[in-house]
């Protein structure tokens, strides 16, 4: 059996300073010039060189509100999405419990595109045969890249919001000894890793900013992995209010809705099995053509920003910062601004997982069906969906009964894959989640000692 080149532990990827230097230093090189070297795995991490967190806190000329938005940015993770941290995260510990082992296990990656990214990535990385199980109809960006890190694509048909067809085909494949799944949607490491690792690192990112707390987390689930955030926010900030955002053509956390639309990543028709529904105050519909517009704008409506009275360097460096998710969850950022009333001393965090490098598909779909895509038509859909955006579709989930409805909906998507009513009831302790993710402790010691 060949050695298991392990990386960082949670720990490390909150606080790459802790990484030895000489490691560090060498990382950071590898990540600018050789993007396989295995190294790259001590770059797993939002911070930055610095050690400051990747973020952008958005022009108020865009969000028209006073109070700071501020975007994580997952664009300089290794392979471009911080999906790399949950592959990463789910495979190591596979690999502590010695349920995963290199030369032997082939890894099963089921996504709609970004985590099927991080795991041929990691994969690669660290030895493993992978296959990423994904609907047909996704960007061809994310196929392109997929196959460039080395895994075998197992395509299932549809887009998006057919991400369960993914999941049937996965536990097919499970059926053989030999493979090993890292589901996304199901395994605690992914919980861990965004409220350990993203949730800790957003209490560092709004020091300095408004009042230093943060007021509201958006995040737009597609496994609800990043939502997980929230659980570390409410924990540090008891009055961080979390909204999960969903596309009003598929909001199924909502009201059921099981609509095709066209934001990736997100809104993949179910209420995941690590989604904590106990911390989810607020389920916000966002409308997916006002996302794809809106990346239209910040990518090429630069003299249209400058209207607004954006400064051009920032309109400039915004460009590439996001796709249509991370408009997604800059649109919900804004329309929870508005909902809460809050003030310039108040901080709303939300996250860009990705950026445009996989999108230009996207828009050359947006420029075929629109007749004019001018500097007039940029700057009027600036104005609507930003500065004009309404605190409509925000519905309020802290009562017990819309607890139930989501509750409900858990068992729907998960008692057909085997999980007992018993194991979905426990789930609604804040105890269980308190129990996974002190595992984080556990995992820190045990990757150190094995290193
Ligand atoms: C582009 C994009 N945005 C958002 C998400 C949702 O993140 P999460 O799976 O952590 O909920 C994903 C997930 O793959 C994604 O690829």
């Amino acid at each position: 059996m060949r050695k298991i080149p392990f990386g960082p532990n949670y720990d490390e990827m909150l606080n790459p300073e802790k990484i030895d230097s000489e490691i560090r230093k060498e990382a950071l090189k590898a990540l600018k010039d050789s993007e396989l070297d295995p190294i790259n795995l001590f770059n797993i991490t939002w911070k930055d060189d610095n050690n400051n967190v990747r973020k952008i806190v958005l022009p108020k000329e865009l969000t028209g509100v006073d109070a700071n938005i501020v975007v994580m940015l997952g664009k300089g993770f290794p392979s471009g999405s911080h999906k790399v941290g949950p592959a990463y995260s789910t495979l190591i510990e596979g690999c502590v419990d010695g349920d995963i082992n290199p030369g032997e296990h082939t890894i099963l990656g089921p996504s709609t595109g970004n985590f099927g990214i991080g795991v041929s990535y990691i994969c690669n990385l660290m030895g493993y045969e992978a296959v990423v199980i994904m609907p047909d109809n996704m960007s061809k960006e994310r196929y392109e890249r997929i196959q460039k890190y080395g895994a075998k694509l197992d395509l299932t048909p549809g887009s998006e919001s057919d991400v369960i067809l993914t999941l049937e085909r996965t536990y097919k494949l499970k059926e053989n000894p030999k493979n090993r799944a890292l589901a996304q949607f199901e395994l605690f490491p992914n919980y861990r890793f965004h409220r350990y690792v993203t949730g800790n690192s957003a209490v560092e990112a709004v020091k300095g900013i408004g009042n230093g707390r943060v007021a509201c987390y958006c995040s737009a689930p597609g496994s609800a992995g990043t939502l997980a955030a929230g659980d570390e926010l409410k924990k540090v900030f008891p009055e961080c209010k979390i909204a999960a955002l969903e596309p009003y053509e598929c909001s199924t956390l909502a009201n059921g809705g099981r609509g095709q639309h066209r934001i990736e990543g997100i809104g993949d028709k179910m209420c995941t099995l690590i989604h904590n529904v106990l911390n989810t105050d607020f389920v916000v519909l966002i409308k997916d053509e006002e996302t794809v517009q809106g990346l239209k704008v910040i990518h090429d409506g630069t003299e249209a920003l400058v209207e607004l009275g954006i400064e051009r360097s920032t309109a400039e460096y915004m460009k590439e910062l996001f796709g249509p998710s991370g408009i997604c969850n800059i649109l919900g950022a804004i329309k929870m601004a508005k909902y809460l009333k809050l003030g310039p001393d108040d901080n709303v965090v939300t996250i860009a997982t990705d950026s445009f490098d996989r999108y230009n598909s996207v828009m050359e779909n947006l420029n075929e069906r629109y007749l004019e895509v001018e500097g007039f038509v940029l700057k009027r859909w600036a104005k609507d969906i930003f500065l004009h955006q309404q605190d409509d579709y925000v519905y309020d989930y802290r009562r017990k009964d819309h607890k139930e409805k989501l509750f409900n909906q858990k068992e729907k998507d998960w008692l057909k894959f085997g999980y007992t009513k018993e194991y979905l009831d426990s789930m609604k302790s804040e105890d269980f989640w308190e129990n996974e993710y002190s595992k984080v402790l556990y995992y820190n010691k045990k990757i150190k000692e094995l290193r």
